[in-house]
Protein backbone atom coordinates (compact mmCIF):
# COMPACT_ATOMS: atom_id res chain seq x y z
CA UNK A 1 0.00 0.00 0.00
CA UNK A 2 1.13 3.76 -0.85
CA UNK A 3 1.28 5.83 2.15
CA UNK A 4 -0.91 9.49 1.55
CA UNK A 5 2.35 11.45 0.82
CA UNK A 6 3.30 8.50 -1.47
CA UNK A 7 0.41 8.34 -3.49
CA UNK A 8 -0.05 12.21 -3.75
CA UNK A 9 3.67 12.31 -5.10
CA UNK A 10 2.82 9.14 -7.62
CA UNK A 11 -0.66 11.01 -8.73
CA UNK A 12 1.82 14.31 -9.65
CA UNK A 13 4.21 12.85 -11.61
CA UNK A 14 2.30 10.51 -13.50
CA UNK A 15 -0.48 14.34 -14.12
CA UNK A 16 2.54 16.04 -15.21
CA UNK A 17 4.60 13.75 -17.29
CA UNK A 18 1.46 12.13 -19.24
CA UNK A 19 0.07 16.08 -19.79
CA UNK A 20 3.71 16.94 -21.39
CA UNK A 21 3.91 13.74 -23.56
CA UNK A 22 0.45 15.05 -24.57
CA UNK A 23 1.43 18.70 -24.77
CA UNK A 24 4.29 17.43 -26.96
CA UNK A 25 2.61 15.33 -29.53
CA UNK A 26 0.19 18.17 -29.91
CA UNK A 27 3.15 20.75 -30.88
CA UNK A 28 4.67 17.82 -33.10
CA UNK A 29 1.33 17.33 -34.69
CA UNK A 30 0.74 20.83 -35.53
CA UNK A 31 4.44 21.27 -36.69
CA UNK A 32 3.90 19.30 -39.50
CA UNK A 33 0.80 20.29 -40.86
CA UNK A 34 1.85 22.89 -43.28
CA UNK A 35 4.66 20.29 -44.79
CA UNK A 36 1.80 17.69 -45.15
CA UNK A 37 -1.47 18.95 -45.68
CA UNK A 38 -0.53 19.82 -49.93
CA UNK A 39 -2.18 23.33 -48.95
CA UNK A 40 0.36 24.62 -51.74
CA UNK A 41 -0.90 22.67 -54.85
CA UNK A 42 -4.77 23.79 -54.00
CA UNK A 43 -5.71 25.29 -57.90
CA UNK A 44 -8.76 26.73 -58.34
CA UNK A 45 -10.22 23.78 -59.83
CA UNK A 46 -9.60 21.77 -56.70
CA UNK A 47 -11.35 24.49 -54.52
CA UNK A 48 -14.47 24.19 -57.21
CA UNK A 49 -14.19 20.16 -57.07
CA UNK A 50 -14.39 20.62 -53.49
CA UNK A 51 -17.38 22.74 -53.33
CA UNK A 52 -18.92 20.22 -56.01
CA UNK A 53 -18.60 17.20 -53.13
CA UNK A 54 -19.77 19.73 -50.43
CA UNK A 55 -23.01 21.05 -52.10
CA UNK A 56 -24.36 17.44 -53.43
CA UNK A 57 -23.06 15.75 -49.93
CA UNK A 58 -21.24 12.71 -51.43
CA UNK A 59 -20.12 12.20 -47.70
CA UNK A 60 -23.76 11.18 -47.00
CA UNK A 61 -22.32 8.07 -49.14
CA UNK A 62 -18.27 8.29 -49.11
CA UNK A 63 -15.53 8.42 -46.87
CA UNK A 64 -13.04 10.89 -47.48
CA UNK A 65 -9.81 10.86 -45.47
CA UNK A 66 -11.97 8.19 -43.36
CA UNK A 67 -14.72 10.75 -42.54
CA UNK A 68 -18.34 10.39 -43.91
CA UNK A 69 -20.33 7.78 -44.19
CA UNK A 70 -19.59 3.96 -44.82
CA UNK A 71 -22.15 2.95 -47.38
CA UNK A 72 -20.15 3.43 -50.76
CA UNK A 73 -16.02 3.16 -51.23
CA UNK A 74 -13.39 5.48 -49.41
CA UNK A 75 -12.57 7.64 -52.01
CA UNK A 76 -8.78 9.09 -50.72
CA UNK A 77 -7.26 7.29 -53.01
CA UNK A 78 -9.34 6.84 -55.60
CA UNK A 79 -7.19 8.68 -58.43
CA UNK A 80 -4.65 6.79 -58.27
CA UNK A 81 -6.97 3.29 -57.89
CA UNK A 82 -9.09 4.04 -60.61
CA UNK A 83 -6.93 6.40 -63.37
CA UNK A 84 -8.64 9.69 -64.31
CA UNK A 85 -9.90 8.41 -67.52
CA UNK A 86 -12.11 5.25 -66.08
CA UNK A 87 -13.32 8.53 -63.60
CA UNK A 88 -14.52 10.68 -66.59
CA UNK A 89 -16.36 7.60 -67.89
CA UNK A 90 -17.69 6.31 -64.48
CA UNK A 91 -19.09 10.50 -63.05
CA UNK A 92 -21.00 10.82 -66.69
CA UNK A 93 -22.92 8.00 -66.35
CA UNK A 94 -22.21 5.53 -63.44
CA UNK A 95 -25.19 3.22 -64.44
CA UNK A 96 -23.66 2.79 -67.93
CA UNK A 97 -20.27 1.85 -66.21
CA UNK A 98 -22.66 -0.89 -63.78
CA UNK A 99 -25.34 -1.17 -65.80
CA UNK A 100 -28.66 -2.39 -63.21
CA UNK A 101 -26.40 -3.24 -60.68
CA UNK A 102 -24.77 0.28 -58.52
CA UNK A 103 -26.00 2.60 -56.59
CA UNK A 104 -23.92 5.46 -57.33
CA UNK A 105 -26.11 8.86 -58.21
CA UNK A 106 -25.88 10.01 -61.43
CA UNK A 107 -25.39 14.02 -61.46
CA UNK A 108 -25.60 15.09 -64.90
CA UNK A 109 -22.29 16.80 -64.12
CA UNK A 110 -20.55 18.91 -67.08
CA UNK A 111 -17.44 17.69 -68.39
CA UNK A 112 -15.59 20.82 -66.59
CA UNK A 113 -17.50 19.93 -63.18
CA UNK A 114 -16.13 16.62 -63.62
CA UNK A 115 -12.56 17.65 -64.49
CA UNK A 116 -13.00 19.93 -61.29
CA UNK A 117 -14.11 16.80 -59.30
CA UNK A 118 -11.19 14.81 -60.17
CA UNK A 119 -8.66 17.28 -59.82
CA UNK A 120 -9.77 17.70 -56.33
CA UNK A 121 -9.83 13.96 -55.62
CA UNK A 122 -6.11 13.98 -57.59
CA UNK A 123 -5.17 16.63 -54.49
CA UNK A 124 -6.81 14.93 -52.00
CA UNK A 125 -4.84 11.78 -52.51
CA UNK A 126 -1.65 13.36 -52.52
CA UNK A 127 -2.05 14.51 -48.89
CA UNK A 128 0.49 12.61 -46.66
CA UNK A 129 -1.99 10.65 -44.65
CA UNK A 130 0.62 8.86 -43.20
CA UNK A 131 -0.46 5.54 -45.19
CA UNK A 132 -3.97 6.11 -44.79
CA UNK A 133 -5.85 4.21 -46.63
CA UNK A 134 -4.39 0.73 -45.90
CA UNK A 135 -3.80 -1.28 -49.27
CA UNK A 136 -5.73 -1.95 -50.85
CA UNK A 137 -8.58 0.00 -49.11
CA UNK A 138 -11.01 -2.01 -51.24
CA UNK A 139 -10.50 -5.13 -53.31
CA UNK A 140 -9.57 -2.88 -56.78
CA UNK A 141 -9.54 -4.01 -60.37
CA UNK A 142 -6.12 -4.06 -61.57
CA UNK A 143 -6.89 -1.12 -63.44
CA UNK A 144 -3.28 0.43 -64.19
CA UNK A 145 -1.71 -2.60 -63.50
CA UNK A 146 -2.70 -4.70 -66.50
CA UNK A 147 0.45 -6.77 -67.11
CA UNK A 148 0.94 -8.92 -70.23
CA UNK A 149 2.60 -11.98 -69.06
CA UNK A 150 3.08 -12.80 -73.17
CA UNK A 151 2.19 -11.25 -75.90
CA UNK A 152 1.40 -7.49 -77.09
CA UNK A 153 1.34 -5.11 -74.25
CA UNK A 154 -2.63 -3.43 -73.56
CA UNK A 155 -2.68 0.42 -74.68
CA UNK A 156 -2.88 2.49 -71.56
CA UNK A 157 -6.76 3.24 -72.31
CA UNK A 158 -7.32 -0.85 -71.74
CA UNK A 159 -5.46 -0.80 -68.61
CA UNK A 160 -7.18 2.26 -67.49
CA UNK A 161 -10.84 1.22 -68.33
CA UNK A 162 -11.50 -2.06 -69.93
CA UNK A 163 -9.57 -3.59 -67.34
CA UNK A 164 -12.08 -2.48 -64.59
CA UNK A 165 -14.30 -4.94 -66.21
CA UNK A 166 -12.23 -7.45 -67.95
CA UNK A 167 -9.31 -9.68 -67.07
CA UNK A 168 -6.29 -9.96 -69.30
CA UNK A 169 -3.40 -12.48 -68.94
CA UNK A 170 -4.85 -12.95 -65.60
CA UNK A 171 -5.41 -9.43 -63.48
CA UNK A 172 -7.93 -7.41 -64.22
CA UNK A 173 -11.79 -7.18 -62.91
CA UNK A 174 -14.09 -10.02 -63.53
CA UNK A 175 -17.65 -8.06 -64.36
CA UNK A 176 -17.40 -9.19 -68.10
CA UNK A 177 -15.60 -12.43 -69.39
CA UNK A 178 -11.56 -12.44 -70.01
CA UNK A 179 -10.31 -11.21 -72.92
CA UNK A 180 -7.36 -13.33 -73.74
CA UNK A 181 -7.94 -15.20 -77.29
CA UNK A 182 -11.19 -12.97 -77.89
CA UNK A 183 -9.77 -12.73 -81.38
CA UNK A 184 -10.84 -16.06 -81.75
CA UNK A 185 -14.05 -15.93 -80.98
CA UNK A 186 -14.85 -12.58 -83.43
CA UNK A 187 -13.72 -11.74 -86.18
CA UNK A 188 -11.86 -8.19 -86.63
CA UNK A 189 -15.25 -6.30 -88.24
CA UNK A 190 -17.30 -7.61 -85.46
CA UNK A 191 -15.01 -6.95 -82.69
CA UNK A 192 -14.70 -3.26 -83.90
CA UNK A 193 -18.38 -3.10 -83.99
CA UNK A 194 -18.65 -4.29 -80.68
CA UNK A 195 -16.36 -2.24 -78.86
CA UNK A 196 -18.28 0.77 -81.15
CA UNK A 197 -21.41 0.15 -80.07
CA UNK A 198 -21.90 -3.12 -77.72
CA UNK A 199 -25.86 -3.00 -78.22
CA UNK A 200 -25.93 -2.90 -81.53
CA UNK A 201 -24.31 -6.47 -81.87
CA UNK A 202 -26.09 -7.86 -78.53
CA UNK A 203 -29.09 -6.08 -78.06
CA UNK A 204 -29.58 -5.72 -73.87
CA UNK A 205 -25.74 -6.35 -73.16
CA UNK A 206 -23.89 -5.32 -69.86
CA UNK A 207 -21.04 -4.07 -71.44
CA UNK A 208 -21.25 -0.18 -72.31
CA UNK A 209 -20.98 1.95 -74.59
CA UNK A 210 -17.68 3.83 -73.83
CA UNK A 211 -17.68 6.39 -76.90
CA UNK A 212 -14.37 5.81 -78.20
CA UNK A 213 -12.90 7.35 -80.83
CA UNK A 214 -12.08 5.87 -83.92
CA UNK A 215 -8.06 5.97 -83.30
CA UNK A 216 -8.85 4.62 -80.00
CA UNK A 217 -11.22 1.77 -81.47
CA UNK A 218 -8.28 0.86 -83.87
CA UNK A 219 -5.84 0.40 -81.24
CA UNK A 220 -7.99 -1.46 -79.29
CA UNK A 221 -9.26 -3.95 -81.84
CA UNK A 222 -5.57 -4.19 -82.78
CA UNK A 223 -4.17 -5.45 -79.67
CA UNK A 224 -7.27 -7.89 -79.03
CA UNK A 225 -6.89 -9.54 -82.67
CA UNK A 226 -3.06 -9.69 -81.82
CA UNK A 227 -2.64 -10.88 -78.45
CA UNK A 228 -5.37 -13.62 -79.44
CA UNK A 229 -2.98 -14.53 -82.03
CA UNK A 230 0.48 -14.48 -80.14
CA UNK A 231 -1.11 -15.86 -76.79
CA UNK A 232 -2.34 -18.86 -78.15
CA UNK A 233 -5.15 -19.49 -75.61
C1 LIG B 1 -26.47 7.76 -52.45
C2 LIG B 1 -25.12 7.43 -52.12
C3 LIG B 1 -24.00 8.12 -52.92
C4 LIG B 1 -23.76 9.46 -53.05
C5 LIG B 1 -24.55 10.62 -52.49
C6 LIG B 1 -22.54 9.56 -53.83
N1 LIG B 1 -22.07 8.32 -54.17
FE1 LIG B 1 -20.36 7.91 -55.21
N2 LIG B 1 -20.75 5.94 -55.07
C7 LIG B 1 -21.82 5.36 -54.41
C8 LIG B 1 -21.70 3.91 -54.50
C9 LIG B 1 -22.68 2.91 -53.88
C10 LIG B 1 -20.52 3.64 -55.22
C11 LIG B 1 -19.93 2.26 -55.57
C12 LIG B 1 -20.18 1.99 -57.02
C13 LIG B 1 -21.63 1.80 -57.25
O1 LIG B 1 -22.24 0.92 -56.62
O2 LIG B 1 -22.18 2.54 -58.07
C14 LIG B 1 -19.95 4.93 -55.57
C15 LIG B 1 -18.78 5.07 -56.30
C16 LIG B 1 -18.14 6.27 -56.52
C17 LIG B 1 -16.86 6.42 -57.17
C18 LIG B 1 -16.01 5.29 -57.72
C19 LIG B 1 -15.26 4.66 -56.59
C20 LIG B 1 -14.53 3.43 -57.00
O3 LIG B 1 -13.37 3.27 -56.64
O4 LIG B 1 -15.13 2.60 -57.67
C21 LIG B 1 -16.59 7.75 -57.23
C22 LIG B 1 -15.37 8.42 -57.82
C23 LIG B 1 -17.70 8.44 -56.59
N3 LIG B 1 -18.63 7.51 -56.18
C24 LIG B 1 -17.78 9.82 -56.46
C25 LIG B 1 -18.85 10.47 -55.87
C26 LIG B 1 -18.98 11.90 -55.81
C27 LIG B 1 -17.98 12.90 -56.36
C28 LIG B 1 -20.16 12.17 -55.18
C29 LIG B 1 -20.79 13.51 -54.92
C30 LIG B 1 -20.86 14.43 -56.03
C31 LIG B 1 -20.76 10.90 -54.84
N4 LIG B 1 -19.94 9.89 -55.28
C32 LIG B 1 -21.96 10.76 -54.18
C33 LIG B 1 -22.82 6.03 -53.74
C34 LIG B 1 -22.94 7.40 -53.63
C1 LIG C 1 -18.41 -1.62 -66.98
C2 LIG C 1 -17.87 -2.88 -67.35
C3 LIG C 1 -17.20 -3.01 -68.70
C4 LIG C 1 -16.25 -2.19 -69.25
C5 LIG C 1 -15.67 -0.90 -68.68
C6 LIG C 1 -15.86 -2.81 -70.50
N1 LIG C 1 -16.56 -3.95 -70.69
FE1 LIG C 1 -16.35 -5.24 -72.27
N2 LIG C 1 -17.87 -6.38 -71.53
C7 LIG C 1 -18.52 -6.17 -70.33
C8 LIG C 1 -19.53 -7.20 -70.14
C9 LIG C 1 -20.47 -7.31 -68.96
C10 LIG C 1 -19.44 -8.06 -71.27
C11 LIG C 1 -20.29 -9.28 -71.56
C12 LIG C 1 -21.45 -8.76 -72.35
C13 LIG C 1 -22.37 -9.79 -72.84
O1 LIG C 1 -21.97 -10.92 -73.14
O2 LIG C 1 -23.55 -9.41 -72.96
C14 LIG C 1 -18.39 -7.50 -72.11
C15 LIG C 1 -17.97 -8.07 -73.31
C16 LIG C 1 -16.87 -7.67 -74.04
C17 LIG C 1 -16.35 -8.32 -75.21
C18 LIG C 1 -16.91 -9.61 -75.82
C19 LIG C 1 -16.21 -10.74 -75.11
C20 LIG C 1 -16.71 -12.09 -75.51
O3 LIG C 1 -15.97 -13.06 -75.24
O4 LIG C 1 -17.83 -12.19 -76.03
C21 LIG C 1 -15.27 -7.62 -75.64
C22 LIG C 1 -14.38 -7.92 -76.83
C23 LIG C 1 -15.11 -6.51 -74.74
N3 LIG C 1 -16.11 -6.56 -73.78
C24 LIG C 1 -14.11 -5.57 -74.83
C25 LIG C 1 -13.99 -4.46 -74.02
C26 LIG C 1 -12.99 -3.44 -74.19
C27 LIG C 1 -11.88 -3.44 -75.22
C28 LIG C 1 -13.23 -2.50 -73.21
C29 LIG C 1 -12.51 -1.18 -72.98
C30 LIG C 1 -12.62 -0.23 -74.06
C31 LIG C 1 -14.37 -2.96 -72.43
N4 LIG C 1 -14.79 -4.14 -72.94
C32 LIG C 1 -14.88 -2.28 -71.32
C33 LIG C 1 -18.29 -5.15 -69.43
C34 LIG C 1 -17.40 -4.11 -69.62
Amino acid sequence: MLSKSQARLFFLIATVGFSGVFLWLTIDSVRQVAARSNAENLTEEVVRGKEIWEHNNCMGCHTLLGEGAYYAPELTKVVERRGKEWMRVFLKDPQAMYPGRRKMVQYNFTDEEIEDVISFFEWIGEIDTNGFPREPDMAPAQVTTVAAASGPKPPAMFSTICAACHSYAGSGGNVGPALDGVGDRYDRPTLRKWLADPAGVKPGTAMPNLNLTDAQLDELTDFLMASSATSGR
